[in-house]
């Protein structure tokens, strides 16, 4: 077991990551919405790691978001970019403070598994001094190489510093090391910058530890959960393994996707059981639903919370501060936001509700639209149970409609209606008997003499 052991993982992000070519750090790309170094600081708080950061290029804003992910995570600032042994170094004061284990990461790595940092740390457990964590590939041009002798692993050489025939070693360092905080700074303080980069190489430490008769071990891990991100292309292609990660992970729960590969997660979605989620939807962040509910195809859902078999498109659009209640039911072409809508209440087609309370059972008509915006302030509109809400109304907020009234058609409503009550606001219809034909006479006349 490695839970009673103490562990400081040393998340490293000084990268600059300039082929990502964007104004946000490299490690503030997001991932399910989730910025790198958010999956990266997940997976380490799941094995019960302490965090610190390394950060240095754009530090202060990589800094301010790790503490909304993560409050309270110790920063240390890297000046100069001397490599990936002197960035761990950064962090000595933490280091000095004493670990049983010492995980180092990398903040642009953010498939990382928290199995992978366990059976890291089991390593350790079991009596090694350092485990790197390796990956097989066909094509490891551009990794450092794993270079084993009797079982064990003897170096890492990097790419630049590796022979022809180390060269052809497929076994590739991952970039994820632990090692036992009793050796660690005796090991860190001797890595030195001999090599062809001048950089001080936290790989170096294999051969050091072995020089002292250490042991030292290699862990195989999924290529996937290494994966380094460096550009644009590589970024999307991390975001489509993470998001097929959580469809199965959302299906394994019981939600039923008709087309996984067509449905988006953010990282913090949240189904229940026994929801059906049609093809083509996308969560965006901080969206609850239990379960029972459907959500039809082509609907985009953000910010909001929905309610035991609740119904949700097709082609709906839910925005933050929508709260569907159970069985209400949100249809074509609707846009729903910052809106309480109640059990049963039905919202089916072409209708906006915003800044709005829509009680149980009520019934908006086709068309039916929330004037919430006065180019000022947004204003509220409440709707009362059971209230009917005639097609192609306009209900101009601030404006309260009562329990079980009712709106007629084509209404504009810009004052309150009582419990109860029957609102007309629309002009009053004439029908004049014969005059169609009579205009239509004189609009022909009239055309005719424009000839
Ligand atoms: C590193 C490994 C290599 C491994 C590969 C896996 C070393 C020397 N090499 O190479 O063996 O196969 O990862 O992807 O470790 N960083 C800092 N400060 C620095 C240098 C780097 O914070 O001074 C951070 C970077 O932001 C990045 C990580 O460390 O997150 C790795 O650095 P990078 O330069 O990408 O190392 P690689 O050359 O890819
Ligand atoms: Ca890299």
């Amino acid at each position: 077991m490695t839970t009673d052991r103490s562990c400081l993982c040393v998340v490293l992000a000084a990268g600059e990551g300039t082929r990502m070519r964007s104004a946000l750090p490299k490690v503030l790309h997001p991932i399910g919405g989730l910025p790198m170094v958010g999956h990266v600081i997940r997976a380490a708080k799941e094995v019960g790691a302490e965090i610190v950061a390394v950060t240095g290029s754009g530090g202060d804003e990589v800094d301010a978001a790790i503490e909304r992910l993560a409050p309270q995570t110790e920063y240390f600032r890297q000046q100069d970019r001397l490599g990936t042994g002197h960035a761990v170094l950064t962090a000595r004061a933490a280091i000095e403070r004493g670990y049983d284990d010492i995980l180092v990461v990398f903040g642009d790595a953010p498939l990382v598994d928290p199995s992978v940092l366990r059976s890291a740390r089991g390593g350790l457990a079991a009596g090694a001094d350092v485990v790197v964590v390796g990956f097989r590939t066909a094509e490891p041009t551009g990794y450092g190489r794993l270079i084993e002798a009797d079982g064990r692993l003897a170096a890492i050489r990097e790419e630049r510093d590796c022979s022809d025939e180390e060269k052809l070693i497929t076994y590739c360092n991952g970039g994820l090391i632990a090692f036992s905080g009793k050796h660690a700074l005796e090991l860190l303080d001797r890595i030195g910058n001999d090599n062809a980069k001048h950089e001080y190489y936290l790989t170096d430490i294999v051969e050091i530890a072995n020089e002292d008769g250490l042991v030292v071990v290699a862990v195989e891990a999924p290529f996937e959960s290494v994966l380094g991100i460096n550009n644009k292309a590589e970024l999307a292609a991390a975001e489509n393994i993470w998001q097929q990660r959580r469809r199965r992970a959302a299906m394994l729960s019981g939600v039923t996707l008709l087309a996984p590969e067509t449905v988006f997660f953010s990282h913090d979605t949240e189904i229940g059981a026994d929801t059906l989620v049609e093809p083509n939807v996308v969560f965006g962040p901080n969206v609850r639903i239990a379960g029972g509910a459907t959500i039809r195809a082509f609907s985009h859902i953000a910010g909001a919370t929905i309610a035991e078999g609740a119904e949700v498109g097709p082609f709906a659009r839910l925005r933050p501060g929508a709260k569907l209640g159970e069985a209400s039911k949100v249809g074509n072409f609707c846009e729903v936001k910052n809106a309480d809508v109640a059990s049963g209440a039905k919202i089916n087609h072409l209708t906006y509700v915003g800044d709005a309370v829509v009680g149980a059972r009520a019934n908006l008509g086709a068309g039916t639209i929330t004037c919430n915006y006065d180019g000022f302030s947004k204003h509220l509109t409440q709707i009362g149970a059971g209230a009917f809400i005639g097609s192609n109304s306009s209900l101009v907020a601030p404006v309260k409609i009562g329990a079980n009234a009712y709106v007629a058609s084509g209404s504009v409503i810009t004052s309150s209606v009582p419990d109860d009550a029957l609102a007309i606001g629309r002009s009053r219809q004439e029908n004049k008997e014969g005059r169609a034909e009579m205009l239509r006479r004189r609009l022909a006349a009239h055309k005719s003499g424009n000839k």
